[in-house]
Protein backbone atom coordinates (compact mmCIF):
# COMPACT_ATOMS: atom_id res chain seq x y z
CA UNK A 1 0.00 0.00 0.00
CA UNK A 2 1.47 3.49 -0.40
CA UNK A 3 1.54 5.83 1.89
CA UNK A 4 3.09 9.12 2.72
CA UNK A 5 6.77 9.04 3.89
CA UNK A 6 6.94 9.69 7.36
CA UNK A 7 9.83 11.64 8.83
CA UNK A 8 10.39 11.96 13.22
CA UNK A 9 12.16 14.99 14.23
CA UNK A 10 13.48 14.43 17.70
CA UNK A 11 13.90 18.20 19.66
CA UNK A 12 10.99 20.41 19.21
CA UNK A 13 13.73 23.83 19.80
CA UNK A 14 14.57 26.36 16.58
CA UNK A 15 16.03 23.62 15.23
CA UNK A 16 13.75 20.62 14.85
CA UNK A 17 10.64 23.18 14.49
CA UNK A 18 12.11 25.11 11.89
CA UNK A 19 12.58 21.63 9.83
CA UNK A 20 9.21 20.75 10.57
CA UNK A 21 7.95 24.00 8.98
CA UNK A 22 10.55 23.13 5.76
CA UNK A 23 9.33 19.77 5.57
CA UNK A 24 5.72 20.75 6.24
CA UNK A 25 5.79 23.98 3.60
CA UNK A 26 7.33 21.17 0.69
CA UNK A 27 4.83 18.79 1.51
CA UNK A 28 7.73 16.25 1.78
CA UNK A 29 6.50 13.92 4.63
CA UNK A 30 4.00 13.76 7.80
CA UNK A 31 6.05 14.77 10.34
CA UNK A 32 6.22 13.62 14.28
CA UNK A 33 8.04 15.73 16.42
CA UNK A 34 9.82 14.75 19.48
CA UNK A 35 10.41 16.40 22.92
CA UNK A 36 10.68 15.56 26.79
CA UNK A 37 9.24 19.58 27.31
CA UNK A 38 5.69 18.83 28.08
CA UNK A 39 3.34 20.44 25.60
CA UNK A 40 5.96 22.44 23.56
CA UNK A 41 6.30 19.35 20.63
CA UNK A 42 2.36 18.94 20.69
CA UNK A 43 1.93 22.73 20.34
CA UNK A 44 4.15 23.11 18.02
CA UNK A 45 2.94 20.46 15.79
CA UNK A 46 -0.70 21.56 16.29
CA UNK A 47 0.39 25.01 15.22
CA UNK A 48 2.09 24.41 12.12
CA UNK A 49 -0.60 21.96 11.11
CA UNK A 50 -3.03 24.92 11.22
CA UNK A 51 -0.97 26.38 8.48
CA UNK A 52 -1.75 24.11 5.98
CA UNK A 53 -5.23 25.90 4.69
CA UNK A 54 -3.14 29.30 4.22
CA UNK A 55 -0.01 27.96 2.63
CA UNK A 56 -1.76 24.56 0.79
CA UNK A 57 -0.08 21.86 2.40
CA UNK A 58 -1.19 19.04 3.16
CA UNK A 59 0.48 16.68 5.80
CA UNK A 60 -0.10 15.82 9.08
CA UNK A 61 2.45 17.21 12.00
CA UNK A 62 1.94 15.46 15.00
CA UNK A 63 3.63 16.04 18.43
CA UNK A 64 4.55 13.72 21.27
CA UNK A 65 6.60 13.21 24.50
CA UNK A 66 7.19 9.74 23.90
CA UNK A 67 8.30 7.72 21.00
CA UNK A 68 5.70 5.49 20.13
CA UNK A 69 4.08 7.88 17.54
CA UNK A 70 7.21 7.92 15.24
CA UNK A 71 7.29 3.93 14.67
CA UNK A 72 8.68 3.25 11.43
CA UNK A 73 9.56 6.34 10.34
CA UNK A 74 11.93 6.74 7.04
CA UNK A 75 13.86 9.48 8.42
CA UNK A 76 14.54 10.37 11.88
CA UNK A 77 16.65 13.60 12.66
CA UNK A 78 17.66 14.03 15.46
CA UNK A 79 18.03 17.39 16.69
CA UNK A 80 18.01 17.06 20.69
CA UNK A 81 20.81 18.68 22.42
CA UNK A 82 22.06 21.90 24.57
CA UNK A 83 22.78 24.23 21.58
CA UNK A 84 25.79 26.54 22.01
CA UNK A 85 25.63 30.19 24.03
CA UNK A 86 27.90 32.71 23.68
CA UNK A 87 31.75 31.39 24.20
CA UNK A 88 31.30 28.31 23.97
CA UNK A 89 32.40 25.91 21.74
CA UNK A 90 30.91 22.99 19.72
CA UNK A 91 33.35 20.51 21.99
CA UNK A 92 32.16 21.81 25.43
CA UNK A 93 28.93 20.48 24.71
CA UNK A 94 30.13 17.12 24.16
CA UNK A 95 29.34 14.95 27.24
CA UNK A 96 26.12 16.57 28.08
CA UNK A 97 24.35 15.79 24.29
CA UNK A 98 25.98 12.49 24.00
CA UNK A 99 24.07 11.50 27.24
CA UNK A 100 20.90 12.89 24.98
CA UNK A 101 21.74 11.70 22.03
CA UNK A 102 22.55 8.13 23.64
CA UNK A 103 19.19 8.05 24.90
CA UNK A 104 17.29 9.40 21.78
CA UNK A 105 19.09 6.94 19.54
CA UNK A 106 17.94 3.53 21.55
CA UNK A 107 14.26 4.77 21.78
CA UNK A 108 14.38 5.98 17.92
CA UNK A 109 15.59 2.32 17.16
CA UNK A 110 13.69 0.52 18.88
CA UNK A 111 10.60 2.18 16.57
CA UNK A 112 12.21 2.40 13.58
CA UNK A 113 14.94 -0.51 13.59
CA UNK A 114 15.01 0.19 9.42
CA UNK A 115 14.55 4.31 9.24
CA UNK A 116 17.81 6.41 8.72
CA UNK A 117 19.43 8.48 10.89
CA UNK A 118 19.87 11.83 10.11
CA UNK A 119 22.05 13.44 12.88
CA UNK A 120 22.30 17.15 13.75
CA UNK A 121 23.24 17.60 17.58
CA UNK A 122 26.30 18.96 18.49
CA UNK A 123 29.67 18.64 18.14
CA UNK A 124 28.10 16.85 15.14
CA UNK A 125 30.54 14.61 13.99
CA UNK A 126 30.85 12.80 17.32
CA UNK A 127 27.30 12.80 18.12
CA UNK A 128 26.82 11.17 14.85
CA UNK A 129 29.28 8.36 15.68
CA UNK A 130 27.30 8.20 19.21
CA UNK A 131 24.39 7.65 17.15
CA UNK A 132 26.02 4.70 14.68
CA UNK A 133 27.44 3.39 17.71
CA UNK A 134 24.11 3.29 19.80
CA UNK A 135 21.75 2.10 17.00
CA UNK A 136 24.56 -0.21 15.13
CA UNK A 137 22.96 0.65 12.06
CA UNK A 138 25.35 0.11 8.88
CA UNK A 139 26.78 3.17 7.85
CA UNK A 140 24.58 4.30 4.87
CA UNK A 141 21.40 4.65 7.38
CA UNK A 142 23.33 7.16 10.22
CA UNK A 143 24.60 10.38 8.53
CA UNK A 144 25.94 13.84 9.99
CA UNK A 145 24.17 17.27 9.03
CA UNK A 146 26.76 20.02 8.49
CA UNK A 147 28.31 19.98 4.88
CA UNK A 148 25.64 21.47 3.51
CA UNK A 149 24.97 24.43 6.16
CA UNK A 150 28.72 25.11 6.08
CA UNK A 151 29.15 25.37 1.99
CA UNK A 152 25.94 27.06 1.95
CA UNK A 153 27.63 29.61 4.44
CA UNK A 154 30.39 29.88 1.91
CA UNK A 155 28.30 30.05 -1.11
CA UNK A 156 26.35 32.71 1.12
CA UNK A 157 29.72 34.53 1.18
CA UNK A 158 30.87 33.98 -1.93
CA UNK A 159 28.01 35.42 -3.67
CA UNK A 160 27.67 38.72 -1.54
CA UNK A 161 31.74 39.23 -2.39
CA UNK A 162 31.38 38.44 -6.10
CA UNK A 163 28.42 40.24 -6.29
CA UNK A 164 26.13 37.19 -8.34
CA UNK A 165 23.64 35.41 -7.49
CA UNK A 166 23.72 32.60 -4.65
CA UNK A 167 21.70 30.20 -7.22
CA UNK A 168 25.48 30.24 -9.39
CA UNK A 169 27.87 29.61 -6.86
CA UNK A 170 28.62 26.00 -5.97
CA UNK A 171 30.60 24.69 -3.59
CA UNK A 172 31.64 22.59 -0.53
CA UNK A 173 33.10 21.98 2.88
CA UNK A 174 34.80 19.46 4.05
CA UNK A 175 35.96 18.11 7.63
CA UNK A 176 34.22 18.37 10.82
CA UNK A 177 32.14 20.93 11.84
CA UNK A 178 34.27 22.74 13.47
CA UNK A 179 36.72 25.05 13.49
CA UNK A 180 39.35 22.55 11.35
CA UNK A 181 36.66 22.49 8.65
CA UNK A 182 37.88 22.80 5.36
CA UNK A 183 36.15 24.60 2.23
CA UNK A 184 37.22 23.33 -0.94
CA UNK A 185 38.09 27.03 -2.96
CA UNK A 186 39.57 24.66 -5.74
CA UNK A 187 36.29 22.86 -6.36
CA UNK A 188 34.17 26.29 -5.98
CA UNK A 189 32.71 27.73 -8.67
CA UNK A 190 30.38 30.36 -10.11
CA UNK A 191 28.99 28.70 -13.10
CA UNK A 192 31.50 26.34 -13.85
CA UNK A 193 33.77 29.42 -13.61
CA UNK A 194 36.87 28.74 -11.24
CA UNK A 195 36.25 30.87 -8.08
CA UNK A 196 39.86 32.74 -8.35
CA UNK A 197 38.34 34.63 -11.79
CA UNK A 198 36.09 36.18 -9.47
CA UNK A 199 37.90 37.21 -6.51
CA UNK A 200 40.98 37.86 -5.05
CA UNK A 201 43.21 35.12 -2.65
CA UNK A 202 43.03 37.32 0.09
CA UNK A 203 39.21 37.35 -0.41
CA UNK A 204 38.98 34.06 -0.70
CA UNK A 205 41.24 33.71 2.49
CA UNK A 206 38.76 36.05 4.27
CA UNK A 207 35.32 34.00 3.26
CA UNK A 208 37.59 30.58 4.50
CA UNK A 209 37.88 32.35 7.69
CA UNK A 210 34.51 33.70 7.67
CA UNK A 211 32.79 30.48 6.72
CA UNK A 212 34.72 28.40 9.56
CA UNK A 213 33.38 30.85 12.58
CA UNK A 214 29.73 30.92 10.72
CA UNK A 215 28.38 29.56 13.64
CA UNK A 216 29.66 31.55 16.06
CA UNK A 217 29.10 34.85 14.26
CA UNK A 218 25.34 33.91 14.94
CA UNK A 219 25.44 32.50 18.38
CA UNK A 220 27.38 36.15 19.15
CA UNK A 221 24.44 37.76 17.71
CA UNK A 222 21.58 35.68 19.21
CA UNK A 223 23.52 35.40 22.66
CA UNK A 224 20.56 33.08 24.37
CA UNK A 225 21.08 30.26 21.05
CA UNK A 226 22.41 29.21 17.98
CA UNK A 227 21.38 29.11 14.25
CA UNK A 228 18.42 27.53 13.03
CA UNK A 229 17.54 28.46 9.94
CA UNK A 230 19.79 27.30 7.70
CA UNK A 231 21.19 24.42 9.82
CA UNK A 232 17.43 23.20 9.38
CA UNK A 233 17.01 24.05 6.02
CA UNK A 234 20.13 22.25 5.26
CA UNK A 235 18.73 19.27 6.97
CA UNK A 236 15.45 19.44 4.99
CA UNK A 237 17.90 19.38 2.13
CA UNK A 238 19.13 15.77 2.99
CA UNK A 239 15.50 14.28 3.95
CA UNK A 240 14.72 15.55 0.68
CA UNK A 241 17.11 13.83 -1.25
CA UNK A 242 16.22 10.59 0.52
CA UNK A 243 12.54 10.85 0.42
CA UNK A 244 12.29 11.14 -2.97
CA UNK A 245 15.42 8.79 -3.91
CA UNK A 246 17.43 11.96 -5.83
CA UNK A 247 20.80 10.94 -5.92
CA UNK A 248 22.15 13.95 -4.74
CA UNK A 249 25.51 14.59 -4.36
CA UNK A 250 25.98 16.81 -1.06
CA UNK A 251 28.90 17.47 1.77
CA UNK A 252 27.47 15.46 4.32
CA UNK A 253 29.24 13.60 7.53
CA UNK A 254 29.39 10.02 6.06
CA UNK A 255 31.95 6.81 8.73
CA UNK A 256 34.58 6.82 6.66
CA UNK A 257 36.03 3.29 5.44
CA UNK A 258 38.96 3.89 4.34
CA UNK A 259 38.61 6.79 1.65
CA UNK A 260 40.79 9.75 1.73
CA UNK A 261 43.07 7.33 3.96
CA UNK A 262 40.43 8.06 6.86
CA UNK A 263 38.36 5.17 8.96
CA UNK A 264 36.48 4.54 12.06
CA UNK A 265 35.43 8.11 11.79
CA UNK A 266 33.17 10.72 10.71
CA UNK A 267 34.07 13.33 8.79
CA UNK A 268 32.43 15.28 6.67
CA UNK A 269 33.07 14.68 2.43
CA UNK A 270 30.90 14.55 -0.56
CA UNK A 271 27.96 11.67 -1.29
CA UNK A 272 25.47 10.55 -3.12
CA UNK A 273 22.28 10.84 -0.95
CA UNK A 274 19.06 8.57 -2.07
CA UNK A 275 15.95 6.31 -0.88
CA UNK A 276 18.90 4.34 1.10
CA UNK A 277 20.45 6.94 2.81
CA UNK A 278 24.01 7.80 2.23
CA UNK A 279 24.85 5.35 -0.56
CA UNK A 280 28.17 6.30 -2.04
CA UNK A 281 31.25 8.30 -0.86
CA UNK A 282 32.83 10.53 -3.78
CA UNK A 283 36.13 10.05 -3.40
CA UNK A 284 37.78 13.51 -5.24
CA UNK A 285 41.32 13.92 -5.62
CA UNK A 286 43.06 16.27 -3.29
CA UNK A 287 45.73 18.10 -3.33
CA UNK A 288 49.03 17.66 -0.63
CA UNK A 289 47.39 21.11 1.31
CA UNK A 290 43.74 19.43 1.13
CA UNK A 291 44.55 16.39 2.01
CA UNK A 292 47.03 18.01 5.35
CA UNK A 293 43.88 19.76 6.07
CA UNK A 294 41.23 17.16 6.29
CA UNK A 295 43.48 14.78 8.06
CA UNK A 296 43.67 17.67 10.58
CA UNK A 297 39.97 18.37 11.01
CA UNK A 298 39.93 14.20 11.30
CA UNK A 299 42.30 14.48 13.97
CA UNK A 300 39.80 16.46 15.90
CA UNK A 301 37.20 14.51 15.31
CA UNK A 302 39.18 11.80 16.40
CA UNK A 303 40.11 13.60 19.92
CA UNK A 304 36.02 13.95 20.68
CA UNK A 305 35.77 10.66 19.64
CA UNK A 306 38.78 9.78 22.15
CA UNK A 307 37.22 11.62 25.21
CA UNK A 308 33.95 9.59 25.21
CA UNK A 309 35.75 6.79 24.59
CA UNK A 310 37.62 7.54 28.12
CA UNK A 311 41.01 7.53 26.28
CA UNK A 312 42.66 10.67 27.69
C1 LIG B 1 26.08 26.20 13.68
C2 LIG B 1 25.83 25.35 14.87
C3 LIG B 1 24.43 24.86 14.89
O1 LIG B 1 27.00 25.92 12.93
O2 LIG B 1 26.73 24.31 14.91
O3 LIG B 1 25.31 27.15 13.50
Amino acid sequence: MLRRPKVSIVGAGNVGATAAHWIAAKELADVVLVDVAEGIPQGKALDLMQAGPVEDFDVRVTGSNDYAPTENSDVVVITAGLPRKPGMSRDDLLKTNANIVTQVTQQVCKYSPNGILVVVSNPLDAMAYVAKKVSGFPRNRVIGMAGVLDSARFCTFVAEAAGVSVEDVHGFVYGGHGDTMVPMTRYCSISGVPLEKFLSPEKISAIVERTKNGGAEIVNYLKTGSAYYAPSAATVQMVEAIIKDKKRVLPCAVWLEGEYGLKNLFVGVLAKLGANGMEKVIELDLNDTEKNNLKKSAESVQGLMNVLEGKV
